[in-house]
């Protein structure tokens, strides 16, 4: 029998969704699906909340097509009401959005798309000793995610976590990958906003592969 995964993500479920979000949820979502067309010039975000970053990344990059996943249901119910207007169309500058509503690591199972960036922001640090292993970014994933890349690709990681910050850069070194802890600008999110760690800022952590 074939070893389960461990789950690395929380809830699936939060409260009731509206009805327009409902609606999105059953008649947008399956239109949104990352598809064949995005195997090139492809940027992904992992875990994206409730999307405002993978917005900005789309309006960012026009030419891309950017993908997001995230399991979080009310997350991805957030985003579409964020990129329909009030006659529940897709609006225009984000149409090079594509979702994936899970799991990332069954969406890398059925790609063999290389990304230009890979943006994990505030990856869930679940901060309890037993609750390790439930942490995603383990050595495997990310030696997963590295040969993701394309040629000058880099996997982009932030957390306010600094204790899952030094943990993330051990298993980045097991991995045996390329990496450097840049001061970059605060990248705003609402997890960031929320501070859990109480830390003074997020750190940032750059994967590449040379
Ligand atoms: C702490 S939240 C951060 C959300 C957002 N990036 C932000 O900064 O506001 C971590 C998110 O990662 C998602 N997540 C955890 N494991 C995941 C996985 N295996 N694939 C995709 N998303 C995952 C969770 O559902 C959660 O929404």
């Amino acid at each position: 029998m074939e070893k389960q995964e461990i789950r690395t993500f929380g809830r699936r479920h939060g409260k009731k969704l509206s009805a327009r979000k409902q609606w999105l949820m059953d008649n947008m979502l399956g239109r949104l699906a990352p598809t064949a067309e995005c195997k090139t010039n492809a940027i992904l975000e992992i875990g994206f909340g409730a999307g405002e970053h993978l917005r900005a990344l789309a309006l960012a990059n026009p030419d891309a097509v950017v993908i997001g996943a995230e399991p979080f249901a009310n997350g991805v119910a957030a985003l579409l009401g964020a990129i329909t207007d009030g006659q529940n169309n897709l609006m225009p500058e984000y149409k090079n959005i594509r979702i994936w509503p899970d799991d990332v690591r069954d969406f890398l199972r059925t790609t063999d798309s290389k990304f230009s960036q890979i943006w994990i922001l505030h990856p869930d640090p679940w901060p309890k000793a037993r609750h390790e292993k439930r942490r995603l970014l383990q050595a495997e994933f990310l030696q997963m995610l590295a040969r993701r890349l394309a040629p000058d690709g880099e996997i982009i990681i932030g957390t306010d976590h600094w204790g899952y910050f030094e943990w993330i850069k051990e298993r980045a070194t097991q991995a045996g990958l390329f990496f450097e802890t840049p001061d970059l600008e605060i990248i705003n999110t609402r997890y960031q906003a929320k501070n859990m760690a109480q830390t003074e800022m997020p750190k940032y952590i750059i994967i590449r592969n040379k």
